[in-house]
């Protein structure tokens, strides 16, 4: 996307091979890596807008896909989509109501940040338990978990804690997060309910 950084090379290749963003190839290394998803399993993307990882999601399974965002999501179809916080009650209920058995949710939901640091980093790792919560609520037994966080102080404890929830629990930068970004994702494999 454009952005203070110029319009980089993973935004371009987005615009031509009609992605809604870069985020895109983030998820497209994480699957090509860690295989978390397979062609039945019922998927939910917590903080999806505009919609790139719904476009990469719909290729790699045949069953649900579900997106979620405070903001609304253009069509895509084949794809359902619910306008609402991931940290409501009601959110979590519709989803339950609509898929029934969840066997994946992934997590690339950012909240907007202040400029302040220790604070954005706090804010961040509060949504990352949120999304965690979400998860732990939802997932089917061996079902598998992605989320995308920073490094920081409070890393750790979100690490420590998704390690009580999955057998196998990693971490990864991708290679199109931007150059001397602390982003990385938390890649967590095989339930434990
Ligand atoms: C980086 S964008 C996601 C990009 C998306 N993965 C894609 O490929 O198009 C982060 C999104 O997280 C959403 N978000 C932030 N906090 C949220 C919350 N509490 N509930 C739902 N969505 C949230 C924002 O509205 C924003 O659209």
């Amino acid at each position: 996307m454009g952005s203070q950084w110029g319009y980089d090379k993973a935004y371009m290749r987005a615009k031509h091979e009609g992605y809604r963003s870069r985020a895109a190839y983030k998820l497209m290394e994480i699957q090509k890596k860690f295989d978390i998803i397979r062609r039945n399993d019922n998927i939910v993307d917590l903080g999806a807008a505009p919609g790139s990882w719904l476009q990469v999601l719909r290729t790699l399974t045949d069953a649900r896909v579900v997106g979620i965002d405070l903001n609304p999501i253009a069509h895509l179809d084949g794809v359902e989509t619910l306008e609402g916080d991931l940290n409501d009650k009601e959110i979590l209920e519709q989803v339950r109501s609509m898929l029934g058995i969840v066997n994946v949710v992934v997590c690339d939901a950012a909240p907007k940040l202040s400029g302040h640091k220790s604070y954005d980093q706090a804010r961040i790792i509060e949504l990352n338990e949120q999304a965690l919560a979400f998860a732990c609520n939802v997932l089917k037994h061996g079902g598998n978990f992605v989320v995308k966080s920073f490094q920081g102080t409070d890393f750790p404890e979100l690490y420590a804690d998704t390690k009580q929830h999955f057998h196998a629990v990693k971490t990864l930068s991708t290679k199109s997060s931007r150059k001397g970004s602390t982003e990385l994702y938390i890649i967590a494999k095989n339930f434990v309910d």
